[in-house]
């Protein structure tokens, strides 16, 4: 652990705010920015592309390790890149949001994205003076020796109602049952290889359900910072 090189993990599951609120607090604090679920939607599309059955675990895994992926990391205007060309919006479609489950469920693709994040997340930190890195297995496997561990939840109808929001500009009744795949069978879907519903030993549980977005970056910044005291009490 080191208060020069800040390792902030945040793991969270969907609709809980936790990317747009971790690239916030990686821009108030000046550090670095890793989304890695946007590396299970990278292979994701990748398979797509190339008729890779997402069905043949070996085969995937293979995409994983060949993928020539580039991470944007400035959370200011964070991107993905395959092979030169940026993949910000065809790793966000509805077709790449539906199968990425396949993705990161398999578990031989799991060790090699887990690998290339632990490289990427020592990069940053180093580079930038810290790193905020989010996703689900953050906090308990990809960097369980990082300075902060945030665990960031919202209840199931706060997660629907904002996913909703998002991605059909209303929360009303139809547009959240049209949310509900994306949500809560993802969910159960995601779980069953990472445990991000409950806070590990040492993880700080962050519950933004009557938060909004302001309040909720507030509270991660919050942790951020009486971490830091316990970690440099003299430096505050
Ligand atoms: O956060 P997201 O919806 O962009 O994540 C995309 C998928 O990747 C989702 O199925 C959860 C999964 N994921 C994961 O298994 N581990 C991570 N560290 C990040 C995301």
């Amino acid at each position: 652990m080191s208060t020069e090189h800040l390792v902030i993990a945040i793991d969270g599951p969907s609709g809980s705010g936790k990317s747009s609120v971790s690239k916030a607090a990686a821009r108030t604090l000046g550090f670095g920015f890793l989304d890695t679920g946007a590396m299970y939607r990278a292979v994701a599309w990748w398979c797509l592309q190339r008729g890779t059955d997402l069905d043949d675990l070996a085969a995937v895994a293979r995409a994983a390790r060949e993928l020539p992926l580039e991470m944007g990391t400035d959370p200011s205007a964070p991107a993905v890149w395959v092979a030169g060309r940026e993949i910000d919006a065809d790793i966000r479609t509805t077709r790449v949001s539906e199968v990425v489950s396949k993705v990161a469920t398999n578990t031989q693709v799991r060790p090699v994205l887990q690998q290339r994040q632990r490289e990427l997340i020592r990069e940053l930190a180093e580079r930038d003076g810290g790193v905020v890195a989010e996703g689900r297995d953050i906090t308990t496997v990809v960097a369980p020796d990082a300075d902060v561990r945030i665990l960031l939840t919202a209840s199931v109808e706060a997660r629907l109602r904002r996913r909703s929001k998002e991605l059909h500009g209303t929360a009303a009744s139809a547009a959240i049952d049209a949310t509900r795949d994306q949500i809560v069978r993802r969910d159960r879907d995601d779980s069953t290889v990472s445990d991000f519903m409950e806070a590990a030993a040492g993880v700080t549980l962050v519950d933004t359900s009557d938060l909004d977005f302001e309040g909720s970056v507030q509270a991660v910044l919050d942790v951020v910072r009486a971490r830091r005291q316990q970690l440099a009490p003299s430096q505050g």
